[in-house]
């Protein structure tokens, strides 16, 4: 099943203190959202990554913000299950396709939709959604790449997010505003379910 189908909305999470992580996870997952991307923008993202494959197996753990074949070989060794990348280049989407892991490789253009498509890769990351031109933008696509889908990220939010999903080529959005710091830092873990539930009723 392809990674675009196993929830409509897929949880981008920054986190700073790696005990949150495995609370985290299992919050999201309790409110309904099991596939969530674990972004390698901080220290403990590799960490936190490892603790929720071994500790939360209803998740679906992956690497986000993925850059490097370093990164790629970092996630691997942590247990990331899908890997997403934020812009593709060529050794980037080699090493990715290399992994034997789905992935989102990002694009934010019909050129870059079109030099991934050629190689076969048809399910891709939107990114940024909302500057790149957002609903507009993945509507005006659908017309000349039809058999390309995106899961679009980037200033989307629980109202935004119909719109997004209402569209023939975008399987699932994704996000940051399903783990806020403050509920993270707090320990808010009801408030994270609640918003996971909101989210996986869209
Ligand atoms: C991403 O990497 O997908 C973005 O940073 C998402 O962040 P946002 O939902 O806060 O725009």
């Amino acid at each position: 099943m392809s990674l675009l189908d196993l929830a409509p909305v897929i949880p981008v999470v920054v986190i700073d203190d790696v005990e949150t992580a495995v609370p985290m996870a299992r919050a999201l997952v309790s409110g309904g959202l099991p596939v969530i991307e674990v972004t390698l923008r901080t220290a403990p993202a590799l960490e936190a990554i490892a603790r929720i494959a071994a500790e939360v197996p209803e998740a679906q753990v992956g690497a986000g913000t993925i850059r490097t074949n370093d990164d790629i070989a970092a996630a691997l060794s942590a247990g990331a299950k899908f890997l997403v990348s934020p812009g593709t280049t060529l050794s980037l989407v080699e090493g990715m396709d290399a992994s034997g892991l789905p992935y989102l490789p990002g694009a934010a253009t019909a050129s870059e939709a079109m030099a991934l498509a050629e190689r076969g890769v048809k399910e891709l990351k939107f990114f940024p959604a909302e500057p790149a031109g957002g609903v507009a933008y993945l509507k005006a696509l659908q017309g000349p790449l039809p058999d390309v889908r995106f899961c679009p990220t980037g200033g989307i939010r629980l109202t935004t997010a119909p719109d997004y999903l209402a569209l023939p080529n975008v399987g699932c959005v994704g996000g940051t505003w399903l783990t806020p710091a403050d509920a993270l830092a707090s320990g808010d873990w009801g408030r994270i379910e609640k918003l996971a539930s909101e989210a996986a009723a869209l």
